[in-house]
C-alpha cells in the first residue's frame, strides 16, 4: 500500500487511517483506500498530549529534521514576542517576501538587499539555517518589468538576476526555492507548464536554465524545486503531481543541479487526504534521489466552524494526519510554516473567515502561546523515524 515504508509503520498508518478522524475507506477494487478528513467532529476526543517541554526545532533535530518557518523582515524586527518565539522554535528562516523580485530589484539596474541582509544576520546571530525564497515566480515581479523586459533581454536579465542574487547570499543559504509553482495543468499548456511571463518569454527551458545558474553561482545551495497544491485527495491536486514528477524526471534526465522538491502545504481544513497516493508520489519523488522539504505549512479554516475549541481541534488533527504520513518518507528533511504565529499570517488577508473570526492557521496564538497546533507537530516529530 506504501511504497518504502516500514511494515510496522504501513500497519500503524493504516490501523490510524481507518481508525481516528472518521476516516472512511472507500473500497477501490481490492484496495481499500482509506480517505482522511481530518477535520470530522469525532476528533474531539483525539489525545494531543505531549511529553516534555522541548522547542520544536530540538524535537525535529532529535530525529535528523529541521523545523522552522516564514517571516517577514519588518514584524521580525519590531515585534519582539515574535523575535522570541522564533528563535525558541526555529532552526530554519524564510523570509516571507524580502527576497523576491518586488523588493530585491527596484528597478532594473538596482539590487536592495538590505531586508535579506538583515535576516541572514539575524538567522546567523541565532545559529539558524537560511532559505532563499524566491528566484523565480510569476508573482511579486517589479512594476518596471513588464514594460522592460522582452522576449529579446529576458534571459539576460534572469541570468544577471540568479547570478547575483545567489553570489552575494553564497555560502549563508541552506537553501534556495529557485523556482516556484511553474506547474497549473489547468492552464491546458504542454506538460502541465503554467503561462507565466517567464514561460511566454523564454520557452519551458527558463527551468533548467535556472537551475544551472544557482548552482554555478552558489554550489553549496540545496537547489529546491517548490510547488503548490500537491497535498490533497482531489483531481486536481492528483493531476498536479503527475505533472510535476514528469518534470522532476526530465530535469532529472538532463542533469539539471536540482535536489531537492518543495511541498508548500497550504492545507485545507475541510480538505481530504488520500494517505496512499501522498505516500507514493512522495516515494516517487525520493526514487529520483531528490530530497523533499515541506515549505509553508499552514491551514486554511475559512470553511471550519466558529468555535475556536472544535477548530482548532480540527486544524490540529489536519497537521498531524498530513505530517505523520509525509514523515514517513525519509526522504523529508525538513518541516517549515509559513508564519509562526496566527497574529501575522498572510491568510488574514487571503482568506478570511466570514464570521469575521480571527484565522487561526498557525502553531502560536496571536499572543505567541502554544495551540493544539503546536502539539499535533510535535507529536508528529516525536513519532517520525530517525533519518
Ligand atoms: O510592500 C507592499 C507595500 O509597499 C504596499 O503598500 C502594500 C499594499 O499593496 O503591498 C505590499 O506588498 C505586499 C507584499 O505581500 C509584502 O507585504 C503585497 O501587496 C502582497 O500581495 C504580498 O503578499 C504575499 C503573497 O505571497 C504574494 O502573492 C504574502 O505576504 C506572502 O505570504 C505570500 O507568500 C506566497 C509564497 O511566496 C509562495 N507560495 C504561496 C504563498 C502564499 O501566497
Amino acid at each position: 500500500m506504501f511504497k518504502n515504508s516500514s511494515p510496522n509503520r504501513r500497519r500503524f498508518l493504516y490501523i490510524a487511517l481507518s481508525g481516528l478522524a472518521g476516516a472512511t475507506a472507500i473500497a477501490v477494487g481490492k484496495n481499500i483506500d482509506p480517505i482522511y478528513y481530518s477535520h470530522t467532529l469525532d476528533n474531539s476526543k483525539r489525545d494531543f498530549r505531549v511529553t516534555g517541554q522541548d522547542p520544536l526545532k530540538k524535537r525535529a533535530a532529535a530525529k535528523g529534521l529541521i523545523y522552522g518557518a516564514a517571516c517577514g523582515q519588518g514584524i521580525l524586527a519590531s515585534d519582539k514576542n515574535l523575535k522570541a518565539s522564533i528563535v525558541r522554535e526555529c532552526g530554519v528562516l524564510t523570509p516571507e517576501n524580502e527576497l523576491k523580485w518586488q523588493f530585491v530589484r527596484p528597478r532594473p539596474d538596482v539590487f536592495d538587499f538590505s531586508r535579506g541582509d538583515w535576516m541572514a544576520s539575524f538567522a546567523r546571530a541565532h545559529n539558524m539555517l537560511f532559505q532563499g525564497h524566491t528566484l523565480v515566480w510569476h508573482q511579486q515581479l517589479p512594476e518596471w518589468f513588464k514594460e522592460v523586459v522582452n522576449r529579446q533581454n529576458a534571459e539576460k536579465f534572469l541570468v544577471e538576476h540568479i547570478t547575483t542574487v545567489t553570489k552575494h547570499y553564497a555560502g549563508q543559504m541552506h537553501a534556495w526555492d529557485v523556482v516556484n509553482e511553474a506547474i497549473k495543468p489547468k492552464d491546458g499548456l504542454k506538460a502541465g507548464l503554467r503561462q507565466s511571463p517567464w514561460l511566454k518569454l523564454l520557452g519551458p527551458d527558463y527551468i533548467e536554465l535556472a537551475y544551472r545558474v544557482a548552482a554555478q553561482a552558489d554550489p553549496k545551495a540545496m537547489l529546491v524545486y517548490n510547488e503548490n497544491d500537491l497535498e490533497h485527495n482531489t483531481p486536481e491536486h492528483e493531476a498536479k503531481r503527475t505533472a510535476v514528477l514528469k518534470l522532476l524526471e526530465r530535469l532529472k534526465s538532463r542533469g539539471t543541479p536540482l535536489h531537492a522538491l518543495g511541498i508548500q502545504s497550504h492545507l485545507l481544513g475541510h480538505g481530504s487526504l488520500n494517505p496512499r497516493k501522498l505516500r507514493n508520489f512522495l516515494s516517487d519523488v525520493a526514487s529520483l534521489g531528490l530530497k523533499i522539504l515541506v515549505t509553508e505549512l499552514d491551514v486554511i479554516d475559512q470553511k471550519l466552524p466558529s468555535d475556536s475549541m472544535v477548530r482548532d481541534r480540527m486544524i490540529a488533527a489536519m497537521y498531524e494526519d498530513y505530517l505523520s504520513i509525509v514523515l514517513d518518507e525519509r526522504a523529508v528533511i525538513a518541516v517549515l510554516t509559513w508564519g509562526l504565529s496566527d497574529k501575522h499570517t498572510w491568510l488574514s488577508m487571503v482568506t478570511p473567515r466570514s464570521d469575521g473570526s480571527p484565522v487561526r492557521p498557525l502553531p502560536l496564538d496571536s499572543n505567541f502561546k502554544p495551540k493544539l497546533v503546536w502539539n499535533a507537530i510535535a507529536r508528529a516529530f516525536d513519532q517520525a523515524p530517525k533519518r
